[in-house]
């Protein structure tokens, strides 16, 4: 369980988040979305404790991240996993080296038993026979598949995607789709991604939250949002621009 009250980040005079509430209950799917620059990266970045807000409380199984100790901290970040829009492999490690690296540096497990676990976790996102290369040999959906075995090496509770589609053709999209919702049925997830793919949004979330203007906005099943009349939510799903083009030439 994740609770997010009163949410509030500025980076000097932009106010990012201003305000946002968020519950994320058990065995849900939630997709955030929201046009690029709204604050999705920095909205998942604020609950697994990589940016500290402004205000506001993030409180994971009942654990509040304010004042947290640094052990209770790192206790909470062993819980989840991340998956980066980029990727964010190590070019200089292997894939399982990359795969293994907070088994490797947070564990005592011997390394034999850390490779067969990277193995393991890359056959879960469908990758064989690819321990030994490196990032740069890889497609973008391969990075993305080994981006998502890192996430899940260390067995988290949850796991959050930001941006899992970005960048790759439709084809590819789907199958890491599919992938995120295979991975949150096999090994019972709770899934949080961030994205402004409405297909990639429809496709996995129990339930999609609208991020605008640093707050949620809407939140509610995918019906639900496709039969909201608020204007903002409905510009957006289908696509639209966002309100008038004004100035320029
Ligand atoms: N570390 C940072 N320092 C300053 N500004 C930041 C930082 N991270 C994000 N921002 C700003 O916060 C806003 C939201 O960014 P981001 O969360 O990355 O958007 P999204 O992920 O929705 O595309 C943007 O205006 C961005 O420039
Ligand atoms: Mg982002």
């Amino acid at each position: 369980m994740i609770l997010i009250k009163g949410l509030w980040k500025s980076f000097a005079d932009n106010e990012v988040i201003r305000g946002l509430d968020l519950d994320i209950g058990e065995g849900e799917t939630i997709v955030v979305i929201g046009q690029s620059g709204c604050g999705k990266s920095v909205l998942l970045k604020t609950i697994v404790g990589l940016i500290i807000p402004d205000s506001g409380e993030v409180v994971i199984d009942n654990v509040s991240l304010n004042n947290v100790s640094k052990r209770n901290l790192y206790e909470i970040r062993k819980k989840i996993g991340m998956v980066f829009q980029s990727s964010a492999l190590f070019d200089s490690l292997s894939v399982w080296e990359n795969v293994g690296l907070g088994l490797i540096e947070h564990s005592r497990i011997p390394l034999r038993e850390i490779r067969r676990i990277t193995r393991e976790k890359l056959k879960l996102v469908g990758l064989t026979d690819v321990e030994e290369k490196y990032p740069a040999e890889l497609s973008g959906g391969m990075k993305k598949r080994v981006g998502i075995a890192r996430a899940i090496a260390m067995n988290p509770k949850f796991v959050f995607y930001d941006e899992p589609t970005t960048g790759l053709d439709p084809i590819i999209a789907d199958r890491i789709n599919n992938l995120i919702l295979e991975l949150q049925k096999k090994l019972k997830i709770i899934t949080i991604a961030v994205t402004h793919d409405m297909k990639s949004a429809y496709r996995i979330a129990d339930r999609i939250a609208m991020l605008y203007d640093g707050r949620i906005i809407f939140d509610g099943s995918p019906e639900e949002i496709q039969n909201t009349d608020n204007p903002y939510v409905q510009q957006f799903i289908k696509g639209e621009e966002k309100g008038p083009i004004t100035g320029g030439t």
